[in-house]
């Protein structure tokens, strides 16, 4: 079955739902791994939305991609307390290496780097998180290790 095929059922499967939307969005992130493109095209016909606002309402939410991620995630805390702990180098690191800029794949597929906003270890920052893993107290030699150990 097709992209399109395949997102109209799961958007009748969701149907009855009062504010379907979001449901639609988690299920089709599991079943492909992200939102395609072409899903986001018949999800606003489906519901009678302009294709601006399902795009909007994808793009808001950090969990939906738009691509589908690489063999490794690493998320680097963007927000405030893992900044003013060095964040922003460490991001600045990570992009270098992996010669992507956040939201981006390695060309390899190895690596998605993704930017998180808070994981609840503001006191223990900078905090990072690689393929679902807390990491506490990331530093550029501990960064340069994940890395590696992810194939980079
Ligand atoms: Fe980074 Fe809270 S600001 S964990």
């Amino acid at each position: 079955k097709d992209i399109a095929e395949r997102t109209r059922a799961v958007v009748v499967a969701h149907s009855e739902l009062k504010g379907p939307l979001l449901p639609i969005l988690h299920e089709l992130q599991h079943e492909f791994g992200h939102v395609p493109e072409g899903a986001l095209r018949v999800i606003a016909d489906e519901l009678n939305l302009s294709r601006a606002e399902v795009h909007g309402v994808a793009s808001f939410y950090h969990d939906f991609r738009e691509a589908p991620a690489g063999r490794h995630v690493l998320k680097i805390c963007r927000a405030e307390a893992c900044q003013s702990m060095g964040a922003d180098d460490l991001a600045g690191q990570a992009e270098s290496r992996l010669d992507i800029a956040f939201g981006n794949t390695t060309a390899d597929g190895a690596v998605t780097l993704e930017a998180v906003y808070c994981l609840g270890l503001c006191a223990c920052g900078p905090a990072a998180m690689v393929d679902g893993k807390i990491v506490a107290r990331l530093d550029a030699g501990k960064l340069d290790t994940l890395l590696s150990e992810c194939g980079q």
